[in-house]
């Protein structure tokens, strides 16, 4: 998915550098027009490598970044047959929520936010059908904003 953030900027002339929070050190990025942070959804939550980084980010307040997570796409219980309701799957997904909680402390400003589900079997991916115009849709929003 940040390829091809990284893709679709590029054909707008935006130059983007993608990097995994192990290899990148929060303390020392250089400023930018815009951070996007993405993460996947382990256990309903952001992993432990996701926030600790997200805490230990020093960039200036006003800074301006995007989020966008991976998670599972709702399926009925097992048992009951029943789908989850939306109270119940925002509980499944507390990703965007966590991050944004690291970065609004920092008084760094929203632009826009996206989900991508993979099918509900696979805990792994891959990202359901229609997943690049999801895509193409947050890059929209994030230029009209920046
Ligand atoms: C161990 C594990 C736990 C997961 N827990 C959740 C979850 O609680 N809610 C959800 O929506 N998706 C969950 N998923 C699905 C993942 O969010 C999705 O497959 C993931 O974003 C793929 O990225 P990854 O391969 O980097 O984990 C889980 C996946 C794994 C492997």
């Amino acid at each position: 998915m940040a390829e091809e953030i990284k893709r679709l900027m590029a054909a707008h002339g935006i130059e983007v550098f993608v990097h995994h929070v192990n290899d990148a050190e929060p303390k020392g990025l250089p400023t930018a027009d815009l951070f996007i942070f993405g993460s996947p959804t382990h256990f309903g939550k952001a992993p432990g490598n996701v926030v600790r980084f997200l805490k230990k980010l020093d960039l200036p307040p006003g800074t301006k970044y995007a989020v966008f997570a991976t998670c599972s796409a709702a399926r009925p219980d097992r048992k009951t047959g029943r789908m989850p309701t939306e109270d119940e799957l925002e509980k499944l997904r507390r990703t965007i929520p966590m991050m944004d909680e690291q970065l609004s402390a920092k008084g760094m400003k929203k632009l826009a936010e996206m989900k991508v589900f993979v099918q509900p079997e696979q805990m792994k991916g891959p990202l359901e059908e229609g997943w690049q115009e999801i895509v193409k849709t947050f890059v929209a929003r994030v230029l009209e904003r920046t």
